[in-house]
């Protein structure tokens, strides 16, 4: 092959992208690791690779946003010189997309609408959370492998007349899933996208991510009953790197014998509320699977034994029909809600340390609540190389009236989003099953 001796030799687009894919779906695979509610893993991701979803794409990253929504220069990695223009500016934006003749990649993270919960309106900031999460554990496994975040823009596309939701700051309403071109998926969201640059030195292996990734879970069993060490939590709460180091988060760790009485009395009076309302009870039963081979095979979820620990048989049984929505819309009446509250505040009683994380506006908007949960990841995956385990008990949070006196008692400010029993584990947990990484990922 001859080439002009001023320019680049191009590869053709597939064989230029594979680096990309290649790393993009090993961080998929390690992102899908990430916690969600009920493990519904209502996340998507977007590769433009189709030349017009690529130039639409890189418009809407590089729209100038005149709201402070532009990635604060902690995210933004070292701007990439490849393809002579990335000052952003419209002049030359003529004949060529910007990516197109240099090695931009970009990834669009999206929220798909046939996976979320929404029984309750809590559940549309629990849903940006969880993909706030998987956000920040996709961009470190992408920066790990020499792809680091060039800049994020974020779209507000949750107006509330579109979904009927009013707990959302609604920003713009902006239609930008269509704005992407024919190949976009239907039920997918658009919440923010991301233009990546190749960098020569990653400061670390993907394996290791990896690894603290696969050995973080959920652990609902006892724990062991010394404190956690001040030196501990204080490090867990240290300043956060990547899509979280733009998050205006307050992390608050309640370990004094009042504060975490306090709190489990609060689950007992109220821990029953979920179990009691017939909508967010049938949408959470929807996710209980009858055992461990159906679990893996939805890929979703979780079997009982993951809510009660190992079960015999009969046990299974027997909980499984006492869960079931019609048994429990009438054991209700019985008080049976307000047994299984009794039974999770025995388990958060004794419990050394309590940790709520809140959000700086009482009314956060997309961009907030995704960098929150960004937040949320990177506190997740500390405590787990700490040798710590998290329990999450939403339902206190799920109710606004039972959120408020939750945040007036403790003294809590802002928006909670999120808060869990947090020790040393007495016993392992099983992983919960997941859905294959690249199943999230689709090009457009
Ligand atoms: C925003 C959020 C809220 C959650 N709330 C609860 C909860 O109230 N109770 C609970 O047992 N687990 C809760 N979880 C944990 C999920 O159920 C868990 O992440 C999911 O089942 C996957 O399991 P894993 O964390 O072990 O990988 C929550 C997780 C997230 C991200």
């Amino acid at each position: 092959m001859t080439s002009s001796p001023t320019s680049t030799p191009r590869l053709p687009s597939a064989e230029r992208r594979a680096p990309f894919e290649h790393a993009l779906l090993e961080a998929a695979d390690i992102a899908a690791l990430s916690p969600s509610s009920h493990n519904c893993q209502p996340w998507g991701v977007a590769w433009p690779t189709g030349r017009g979803a690529r130039r639409a794409v890189e418009r809407l990253v590089d729209e100038t946003p005149d709201d402070g929504h532009q990635a604060p220069d902690g995210i933004s990695g070292e701007s990439g010189t490849a393809g002579g223009d990335s000052d952003g500016s419209d002049s030359d934006r003529g004949d060529l997309y910007r990516g197109d003749s240099d090695e931009d990649e970009y990834v669009i993270l999206a929220l798909d609408r046939e996976r979320e919960l929404t029984s309750l309106p809590a559940h549309a900031v629990e849903m940006l959370v969880s993909c706030g999460a998987y956000l920040q554990i996709l961009l470190r496994s992408l920066a790990l492998q020499g792809w680091s975040t060039d800049r994020i823009r974020f779209v507000e596309p949750l107006g509330a007349g579109r979904t009927g939701r009013a707990d959302f700051q609604t920003g713009v309403a902006y239609d930008a899933g269509r704005s992407l071109g024919d190949t976009w998926p239907v039920s997918w969201s658009p919440l923010c996208a991301v233009r990546l640059r190749r960098t020569d030195e990653p400061d670390g292996s993907p394996a290791e991510i990896r690894r603290t990734a696969l050995a973080r879970r959920t652990n609902r069993a006892p724990y062991r009953p010394e404190a956690v060490e001040p030196a501990v939590l204080d490090a867990l709460s240290a300043p956060s790197t990547g899509v979280a180091a733009g998050a205006d988060v307050t992390v608050r760790h309640l370990v004094a014998d009042d504060d975490r009485a306090a709190f489990a009395g609060f689950v007992a009076r109220h821990g029953g509320r979920d179990f009691s309302h017939r909508q967010a009870w049938r949408e959470t039963y929807s996710f209980v699977r009858r055992d461990e081979a159906e679990a893996q095979a939805r890929g979703d979820g979780f079997p009982l034994s993951q809510l009660f620990g190992p079960l015999s048989t009969p046990r299974r049984h027997a909980l499984r029909l006492a869960l079931a929505p019609t048994t429990m819309s009438v054991l209700r009446h019985a008080g049976y809600h307000r047994v299984l509250a009794r039974q999770l505040a025995r388990v958060v009683r004794p419990t050394p340390a309590i940790v709520a994380m809140g959000l700086a506006d009482a009314s956060p908007g997309v961009e907030a609540t995704i960098r929150g949960g960004a937040r949320l990841a990177e506190y997740w995956l500390r405590a787990t190389e700490a040798g710590l385990v998290l329990h999450p008990v939403s339902v206190v949070l799920q109710h606004d009236d039972v959120r408020k006196e939750l945040q007036d008692r403790l003294g809590l400010p802002g928006r909670t989003f999120f808060v869990s029993r947090l020790g040393r584990p007495l016993t392992d947990f099983p992983r919960s099953p997941r859905r294959i990484g690249a199943r999230a990922v689709r090009t457009i």
